[in-house]
């Protein structure tokens, strides 16, 4: 059972999730993905609430969730933009893709625009490195790419 009963957090789900993995220590990372599901991302409520159900320090469950980059521990948009920023692409212009997109929504990589519709991130190597410099929004893959093109792309969404 949850110690804490804030009714904005999600608890009843949460303390399925914790339930199940409750005999299977060392379970965080599974604990965590499920937990994400919940609604997205994984406030620092929640992380809080997560630590104490398994008795580890705070601090350990927050870099777990900030070390792997498949957690948010903040809201996302509902397109994330995903920026290729290995070499290929570094090489062929990603900068200034990156600085359209940056113009075009008004953020920088790892934030989300006030609406929630986008959030921008890098990512490494897409495969796509014929078709450099490459992005993704949600699962859908652009190669490419050229400042007018990607703000072409973005208002199409
Ligand atoms: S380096 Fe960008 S897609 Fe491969």
């Amino acid at each position: 059972m949850l110690a804490k009963t804030d009714c904005s957090l999600p608890t009843p789900k949460l303390s399925a999730i914790l339930d199940k993995y409750k005999k299977s220590p060392g379970s965080l990372l599974e604990i965590l993905r499920e937990a994400q599901a919940i609604n997205g991302y994984l406030s620092r409520e929640i992380l809080q609430l997560i630590a104490e159900e398994v008795g580890v320090p705070e601090s350990k469950v927050y870099g777990v969730a900030t070390f792997y980059s498949l957690f948010k521990t903040a809201p996302t948009g509902r397109y994330i933009i995903r920026i290729c920023e290995s070499a290929p692409c570094h090489i062929r212009g990603a900068q200034d893709v990156l600085a359209a997109i940056e113009k075009t929504l008004a953020i920088k990589p790892g934030e989300t625009t006030p609406d929630g519709k986008f959030t921008l991130e890098f990512t490494s190597c897409l495969g796509l490195c014929g078709v450099a410099p490459a992005m993704m929004i949600n699962d859908q893959v652009f190669g490419n790419l050229t400042g007018d093109r990607v703000r072409e792309i973005i208002n199409s969404f």
